[in-house]
């Protein structure tokens, strides 16, 4: 079978966050599976050494208002086809924000390219490959099946699988023109959202199934509180969505493997992540006199993430012989609280501002516990990571974190099952209780190390999710998964 994936990022080439892991990882699981996909991406200034040495399969003197190819080529064991347009994608910085911190002012353009694009492709194969299937994600893919609706032809079927439901990509409807979208699509029940042009709700509109990534997601998305008006849609579809759980990338996250690593270990080796901590001590300042758990921070700074709950709730956990290490960048408020917060608590909270992958992976290797108290999390990737380094999640329950973390209480401890520590509802005490709580699982240093050892066992791949993905698009199109 093959399938065409269109996403905005994919690690290890571009990647402000979790979609990128999942795209650079799931077509490389459904490679196992006799499925062959190639992932379309815009050619960002990060792909432009890869778009020069590729081969051209498509081109157009005016996509948006300049000169557009698509390349194809092979990296890292994915195969890529590149959407060349220097004029929408060549530009420094972040992909979609400008320096001033606000979204680039074409981003209707510039992801309406990559969109319709794809359609093309979708519809007219590319020098002999024809998809089976077009798997779009999220916003910036979105309006790949309303362009495929539009065409009077028939066209090959569509998913979309929401990320985060928070960015819908909402723009002015006078564009619709200029996208060469038909506006006999902008209703209610197409891609009108409450009188603007979303691209996340035509996705939604007009995909012939919807996934997101978890199963607690795929049912909080129907309840307002976590819908974002897009709930009364989204139940309307009702079968046609579904939850389907992310891994992750067993080879890139590997303790016992891991270049960026002080001490590599396993599970039978768990002294040697002592290593790695005092690394992660000394990068971050802090003082190794205290007692206490080390906890770590490795995000996005918004309020999605909880964190301003984090910031309340630290003299709690400073007062309670605690440190933590903080990795993030996003809100300049967070930023400047977190700042000041390592002042304060001097030795015991230290911060490091910015986006710096290798030590996001020291930190799984080196700190005792991850906090995540995320208000809404559609996955989450940090605490399967966490479980895989033996790093114990403290989550949230909601979303992904819900369905990938079993709470150290005393039910689960008798049964010896437990693998992290919840809480809810989402709130500063009742993270504060979360904080304490794991303060004293650490403190016991049999049912501390016992807890680490099953959150290392718990199962994070993508085995299962991959086979679940073949069997949606099994469903929908009509190459049997076993052909060519
Ligand atoms: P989201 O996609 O909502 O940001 P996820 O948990 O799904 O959340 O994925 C976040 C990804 O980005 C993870 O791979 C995490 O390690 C990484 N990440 C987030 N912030 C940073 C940072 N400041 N430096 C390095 N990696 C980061
Ligand atoms: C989004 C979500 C996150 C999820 C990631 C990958 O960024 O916020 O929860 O893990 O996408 O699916």
């Amino acid at each position: 079978m093959k399938i065409l994936f269109v996403a905005s990022e994919c690690a290890p080439f571009i990647k402000t966050g979790g979609l990128a892991d999942v795209i650079g990882a799931v077509p490389k699981s459904l490679a196992a599976l006799d499925v062959e996909a190639r992932v379309m991406l815009p050619a960002y200034p990060a792909l432009g050494p890869l778009a020069a040495q590729g081969s051209e399969v498509w081109r157009s003197d005016d996509l948006q208002g300049g000169p557009a190819r698509l390349v194809a080529c092979d990296a890292e064991g994915i195969s890529l086809l590149l959407l060349d347009a220097p004029h929408l994608f060549d530009r420094p910085g972040n992909i979609y924000l400008g320096s001033d911190g606000q979204d680039w002012p074409d981003n209707a353009q510039r992801f309406g390219a990559l969109s319709f694009v794809a359609a093309e492709i979708a519809a007219h194969g590319v020098k002999g490959w024809h998809p089976d299937l077009v798997h779009v994600h999220d916003w910036q893919a979105g309006l790949v099946p309303a362009y495929l609706r539009q065409m009077d032809q028939a066209t090959p079927p569509c998913v979309l699988t929401i990320h985060n439901i928070a960015f819908q990509g909402l723009f002015d409807p006078s564009l619709m023109t200029s996208l060469g979208l038909s506006t006999a699509l902008f209703t209610p029940d197409g891609m009108e959202y409450f009188g603007r042009l979303g691209f996340l709700k035509a996705g939604i509109a007009f995909s012939d199934r919807i996934t997101t990534v978890s199963p607690t997601y795929a049912r909080e998305l129907m309840q307002p509180e976590y819908g974002m008006g897009l709930e009364g849609l989204l139940r309307a579809r009702g079968a046609d969505l579904s939850g389907i759980l992310n891994g992750i990338d067993l080879d890139i996250w590997n303790p016992e493997d891991d270049g960026c690593l002080v001490a590599t270990y396993s599970s039978r080796t768990l002294k040697r992540k002592a290593q790695n901590r005092d690394e992660v001590m000394r990068r971050f300042g802090l003082e190794a006199t205290s007692e206490g758990p080390l906890f770590c921070v490795i995000s996005r700074l918004t309020t999605q993430k909880g964190l301003d709950l984090l910031l309340e709730a630290l003299p709690t956990l400073v007062a309670r012989g605690a440190t933590l290490a903080v990795l993030g960048s996003g809100d300049k408020e967070l930023e400047a609280g977190f700042v000041a917060a390592a002042h304060a608590h001097s030795g015991a909270v230290g911060v490091i501002i910015g986006y710096d992958e290798s030590l996001s992976h020291l930190m799984q290797g080196g700190c005792d516990a991850i906090l995540i108290p995320s208000r809404f999390e559609p996955c989450g990737l940090t605490q399967l990571y966490g479980l895989r380094y033996g790093t114990v999640p403290v989550v949230a329950r909601t979303g992904g974190l819900a369905d990938t973390v079993i709470d150290a209480n005393e039910a689960a401890l008798t049964t010896r099952c437990a693998t992290g520590v919840q809480f809810s509802p989402v709130t500063t005490p009742a993270l504060e209780q979360a904080i304490l709580r794991t303060c004293d699982l650490y403190d016991q240093p049999a049912v501390w190390s016992g807890i680490m050892r099953r959150a290392m066992r718990h199962p994070v791949g993508w085995d299962v999710s991959a086979q679940t993905y073949l069997d949606v698009y099994s469903s929908l199109a009509d190459t049997p998964a076993s052909a060519e």
